[in-house]
């Protein structure tokens, strides 16, 4: 139980690295004020350019990957627990927690979907691939982003079923990153369902 307390809490920390926010720092805005009030690659994307949303989306995605190699090589050999497969997800999904939820923003951070991406590549590659696959497939057809992300996400729990039939645990952590995924997204779901989602490629004046 420490040992979980101990991944989560470090997870949760390095998810409150709010890359979006510092880059829109760096611009001197607060991301948050401007277009979906997102503090994701998405937003940055739509308010500062694709330079910012890169750079956005390779920290948020590398605090995912790092927390979990953190975790599954580090932390939990120090505490002599090995091959809890679902141990390293909790953490990747603590993360998420600190990036959608950063205690110092007031709580208002992002959405997690470049988080997860890092959290799934770090956890097995190819099924980082998988969600990536899907992402860009559906992201560039329909030329939405959240509908690319909840799709992405939806397919979590699935992949990660046919990946280990075996081990529940991994399969109940996913569908957990799927439902925070898609309550995060509600407004998006609205506005995908009224016609009125932001499509990619549309800018925001500053
Ligand atoms: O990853 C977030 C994306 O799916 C939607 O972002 O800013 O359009 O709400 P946004």
């Amino acid at each position: 139980v420490v040992c979980i307390v101990v991944c989560m809490i470090v997870g949760y920390l390095f998810g409150c690295i709010q890359t979006g926010y510092i880059v829109g720092r760096v611009n001197k805005i607060d991301i948050r004020d401007y277009g979906s009030g997102n503090s994701g690659t998405t937003n940055t994307l739509r308010t500062l350019g694709k330079t910012a949303a890169i750079i956005t989306f390779l920290g948020d995605a590398a605090k995912g990957l790092v927390a979990v190699n953190l975790a599954r090589y580090v932390i939990m050999p120090a505490f002599g627990v090995e091959g809890e497969a679902y141990l390293w997800l909790l953490t990747g999904f603590a993360v998420v927690l600190g990036h959608n939820f950063p205690f110092y923003l007031g709580f208002k951070g992002g959405k997690g979907i470049a988080t997860t991406g890092g959290v799934i590549f770090a956890f097995h590659w190819q099924l980082g691939l998988i969600c990536a696959a899907v992402f860009l497939i559906i992201t560039i057809i329909s030329k939405y982003v959240s509908l690319g992300s909840i799709c992405m996400v939806l397919i979590i729990p699935f992949i990660l079923y046919f990946n280990n039939p075996q081990d529940w645990k991994l399969v109940v952590v996913g569908c957990i990153f799927t439902a925070m995924a898609i309550w995060r997204h509600r407004a998006n779901i609205v506005r995908l369902m009224n016609g009125t989602e932001n499509k990619l490629g549309q800018k925001v004046k500053r």
